[in-house]
């Protein structure tokens, strides 16, 4: 268990061990949540960096999780149609969703159809509020990248969708991504978790990773070092090359 408040660093040599690791950590969080109560509620991530895990999850680890009472949310999603190649939900259905039995009805994709990114982070916003019976969202569990430039989620760093504290979802509108427009938890929302994964590999993190951890980090240039759960634990699964710098 880790100290409250303090991210835990997990460095494992590849990204084949750390995904493996994380693995075992997100079966025994979903052990825990089936314990305490009658589901396990997960927000996905984007990237590639979680390929490795939805396919042990798929695969090797299917048999440990009682899919049936997973709840599947996203963290964020680009503002593309479902079946978009650059969608993160059609990334997760390709590599986990469509090999395990998770039910539909349990997994929640970002709306991207809708009349506009506004109206879909407040419809999903509505969705989440709804499935936390009017509460904010509380997950067990969220998974997170974070990009060599700072960006976890959706969240870039000084981007006004970092200044937001009473949405739980918020549209983006960004420079320094394609897609340009995006759907995001807040970090606020973020910070209402249990427990937050960050998922991060590669040397060409290696300088964010050491902005995000350095003693005074800015948070608008680094918005992973805003990730302090108020009641939950950090974890960071990361290869030797992202931790070179630790
Ligand atoms: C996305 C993700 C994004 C991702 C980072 C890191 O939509 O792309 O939500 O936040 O986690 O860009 O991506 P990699 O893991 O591929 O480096």
């Amino acid at each position: 268990m880790t100290q409250r408040g303090r991210p835990e660093v997990r460095v494992h040599p590849t990204l084949e061990a750390l995904s493996e690791a994380a693995a075992e950590g997100l079966v025994a969080l979903a052990e825990t949540a089936l314990q305490e109560g009658d589901r396990f509620t997960i927000a996905l991530s984007g990237g590639n960096t979680p390929r490795t895990l939805y396919g042990m999850l798929a695969g090797k680890y299917r048999a440990l999780i009682r899919w049936r009472q997973v709840q599947v949310f996203w963290g964020d999603e680009r503002y593309v149609a479902p079946d978009d190649p650059r969608s993160s939900y059609r990334m997760a259905r390709e590599t986990l969703l469509n090999h395990v039995p998770v039910p539909q009805e349990n997994v929640h994709p970002m709306p991207t159809l809708l009349s506009g990114p506004e109206e879909a982070a407040e419809a999903y916003e509505r969705e989440l509020m709804s499935h936390f019976a009017g509460q904010w969202p509380r997950f067990d569990l969220i998974l997170l990248g974070m990009g060599p430039d700072g960006h976890i989620a959706s969240l870039f760093p000084y981007n006004a969708a970092l200044e937001e504290e009473t949405r739980v979802v918020t549209a983006v509108h960004t420079e320094h991504a394609e897609p340009r427009v995006r759907l995001t938890l807040t970090l606020p929302a973020i910070n209402n978790a249990k427990n937050v994964y960050f998922l991060v590999a590669g040397k060409e993190k290696v300088a964010v990773v050491n902005r995000t951890f350095a003693d005074n980090p800015d948070p608008k240039a680094a918005p992973a070092s805003a990730v302090r759960p108020v009641e939950g634990d950090v974890v960071w699964w990361m290869d030797e090359g992202a931790a070179g710098g630790l």
